[in-house]
């Protein structure tokens, strides 16, 4: 039994904020972002923008392509760490606003690497048998959630949202080949959101403190995302049967340019066949790679048969790729 992607979407906040407009907030120069980062400017949810509010327009594309409507799903995977609300989940209010039929629904937490969990999980519980569409999303609010007067964090994050359905694929020539995960939580205070939860429940003083907000530690974080992009990308090819030499499209996490080409050299891609949106979107998180590979879809680039890799990296530590034939 093979599983395809059978349909993707996205959808990006309409407003631009440009590293000249960060000059104006906190101490950094654009040079400098460019340079360390690669990013030249990042989109920005509204006020009343949520969850599954940026996240259902990508949702509704992904069901279109899919020739699909909401009633065809059989189950809603939703990875994001900037959720409607901590309950219910914003997979369950996606499928109230998408009117499904009652299917389980619920939210993956897994920092940037949300998505590629949810469309390994998606795909496991269609070949373990019962599953026919599953809708896996990530999407993000990072700006929510970020420190403004922290220059180390604030000039990486913008916000996003990516879909898609995931079926039973009636061709046995493609679809996807395999995928791996794994995670390491002795690397969790690296990359957290110190308050909010049970361990520091919200107060007057965690707000003071500005605890509601992205931490990093950015140089080890960095060190720690460069090797597993290659783990993870290597062990995803091995579980696909095929060789470096075999992929054709490289669709990493856009976290940094630095990163991404770092990840390519090892696995010797050259950069025309990668995806790069972090220019224009900055870090998305778990959005990053379902809007990616979106572009890749629309612009042309992915064709029939190409043999396709999406690698993720985010805070946990967790890490995950997936391999398919388009
Ligand atoms: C954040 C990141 C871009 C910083 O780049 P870096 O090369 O590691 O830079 P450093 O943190 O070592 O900082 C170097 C200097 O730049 C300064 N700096 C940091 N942010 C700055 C900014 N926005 N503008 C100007 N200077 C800045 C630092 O204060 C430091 O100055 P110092 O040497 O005087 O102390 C990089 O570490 C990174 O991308 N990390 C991983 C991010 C990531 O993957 N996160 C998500 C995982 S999903």
């Amino acid at each position: 039994m093979r599983t395809k992607i059978l349909g993707t979407g996205s959808n990006l906040p309409r407003k631009i904020l440009t590293n000249a407009d960060l000059e104006k907030i906190v101490d950094t120069d654009s040079e400098w972002i460019v340079t360390r980062s690669g990013i030249h400017e990042r989109r920005i949810a509204d006020e009343q923008d949520t969850a599954s509010s940026l996240a259902l327009p990508a949702v509704q594309t992904a069901l279109t392509r899919a020739g699909l409507t909401p009633s065809d799903l059989d189950a809603i995977v939703v990875g994001t760490i900037t959720p409607d609300m901590v309950f219910p989940s914003t997979a369950c209010i996606l499928q109230n606003k998408l009117g499904c039929r009652q299917i389980p629904a619920f939210d993956v937490s897994a920092g940037c690497t949300g998505f590629l969990y949810s469309l390994i999980i998606s795909d496991a519980l269609i070949k373990a048998g019962g599953y026919r569409n599953i809708l896996a999303v990530g999407v993000e609010l990072l700006t929510k959630i970020t420190n403004w007067q922290d220059r180390g964090t604030c000039v990486l994050f913008g916000d996003g949202a990516g879909a898609a359905v995931i079926g039973l694929s009636e061709d046995p020539n493609s679809g996807v080949l395999g995928s791996f995960w794994s995670a390491d939580g002795s690397f969790g205070n690296l990359l957290e959101m110190p308050a909010g939860g049970s361990k520091m429940p919200a107060s007057a003083e965690t707000v003071a403190k500005n605890l509601h907000t992205v931490k990093m530690l950015g140089n080890e974080t960095f060190k720690a995302a460069v090797r597993a992009m290659e783990e993870a990308s290597l062990e995803g090819i091995k579980a696909a049967g095929l060789k470096v030499e075999d992929i054709d499209w490289l669709i990493p996490h856009q976290a940094n340019i630095r990163i991404i080409e770092f990840t390519a050299k090892r696995l010797n891609i050259p950069m025309e066949r990668v995806i790069v949106t972090l220019d224009k979107y900055g870090n998305t998180s778990s959005s990053s790679v379902p809007i990616a590979m979106d572009e890749a879809f629309t612009s042309g680039k992915i064709q029939k048969g190409d043999n396709v890799l999406l690698v993720a990296f985010g805070a946990g530590f967790t890490w995950g790729s997936l391999v398919f034939k388009a």
